[in-house]
């Protein structure tokens, strides 16, 4: 079975659903989210949008399967960049009841494989809070290695803050 499969516009009221769910354990993780970010309608106007930057090549937007197929999480591949670089920036997030099963692991290493197969790109990015721990081993476990660290990058939960850089190069 599949860990990941493209975001369809049929998900938006199953994730809606989990993203309430889940908004108290992904709040440390996130940009600050408007109450509406919460509702279907906007929910629709994002998987609309992926969707169509799907379409125009510089994104991938998947979403993370439990084993019984349900929806876990989300993963995006965005920013793909093509020339010199060749290269996607990664994101994603997996459900609180749904952590510790090796689910973001799976799904990971399939957006991995999508980058180096199909997409054809040299190298996948991704970066972390400096104190998150288990994206770092799901990363680690994936063969990503910390190429730096980048202060004040993101402003996650209302605040700019340094973030530890990753990538893994997918040429053997
Ligand atoms: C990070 C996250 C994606 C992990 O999802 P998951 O499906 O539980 O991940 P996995 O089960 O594949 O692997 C988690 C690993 O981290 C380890 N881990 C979990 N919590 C940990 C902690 N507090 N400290 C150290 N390691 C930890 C687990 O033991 C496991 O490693 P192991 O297989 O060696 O035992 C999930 O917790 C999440 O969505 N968090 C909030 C959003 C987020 O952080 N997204 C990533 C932003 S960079």
């Amino acid at each position: 079975m599949a860990a990941t499969r493209l975001l369809e516009l049929a998900d938006v009221e199953e994730l809606t659903d989990l993203l309430r769910q889940n908004r108290e354990f992904l709040r440390p993780w996130d940009p600050v989210r408007p109450d509406e970010f919460f509702t279907e309608a906007a929910q629709l106007d994002i998987a609309r949008a992926a969707l169509a930057a799907h379409d125009g090549g510089t994104m991938v937007p998947l979403v993370i399967l439990t084993r019984a197929g349900g929806l876990a999480g989300r993963l995006n591949l965005n920013g793909i960049v093509r020339g010199a670089l060749q290269s996607a920036a990664m994101g994603y997030w997996v459900a609180e009841a749904e952590n510790g099963a090796g689910l973001a692991t799976a799904a990971v290493a399939e957006a991995v494989d999508l980058a180096a197969g199909s997409l054809g790109l040299h190298r996948v990015q991704a970066e972390t809070l400096v104190h998150n721990t288990a994206s770092q081993r799901v990363l680690a476990k994936n063969g990503f290695s910390q190429f730096g660290v980048a202060p004040k990058y993101l402003k996650i939960a209302g605040e700019w803050q340094d973030h530890l850089m990753f990538q893994r190069i997918l040429e053997p």
